[in-house]
């Protein structure tokens, strides 16, 4: 019980008055990012990330659920890969590509799309522009992290070497 309240209440069998809002700084509980700001940002300042050609900025995390900023130049693709969660893929800027089961789909900024992190699939840049998205996962984990993800063969085997998706071969626009 908290000091705060009368001491009688101690001894008493009603409840203290519960508080309207929670005792909390907004400052300790919300951060927010502006992703068109980021977004410019991005390509330059932004981390290596494990195992495939691309740059990305942490943006949110609190252990389990978290979102980054991803940068992706012209034509490079993220090898062929699987990991334990799902995540959500918000096109931000450029043109984009998602290929799963190597049919390769063409995103644009706006779309969004999930992927089960089981089933094998890679993103990427369509080979006329880099591609900026968010990816926001659950279980999350950094951008630099080994464990983000794992090289595999379309089958979901894990591989060694990193396959590329074969070729750009649908258009969703
Ligand atoms: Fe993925």
């Amino acid at each position: 019980m908290s000091a705060d309240y009368p001491e009688t209440w101690m001894f008493s069998n009603s409840e203290p008055p519960k508080p309207s809002k929670l005792d909390v700084d907004p400052a300790d509980v919300l951060r927010i990012l502006n992703l068109h700001h980021l977004s410019k940002l991005v390509a330059e300042r932004g981390v290596p990330m494990h195992g495939a050609p691309a740059v990305g900025l942490p943006l949110h995390s609190n252990g389990h659920l978290g979102a980054d900023l991803v940068h992706v130049k012209a034509g490079d693709q993220f090898p062929v890969h699987t990991h334990p969660g799902d995540h959500l893929l918000l096109s931000l800027g450029g043109r984009g590509t998602i290929t799963v089961a190597d049919v390769t789909y063409v995103v644009e900024p706006g779309d969004i799309y999930m992927v089960d992190g089981l089933v094998p699939h890679a993103v990427g840049a369509h080979p006329d522009s880099e591609h900026i998205l968010v990816a926001i996962g659950a279980p999350h984990k950094a951008v630099d992290s080994p464990e983000r993800m794992a090289w595999t063969d379309w089958l979901g085997r894990p591989v060694d070497a990193p396959i590329l998706p074969s070729s750009v071969q649908g258009d969703a626009a």
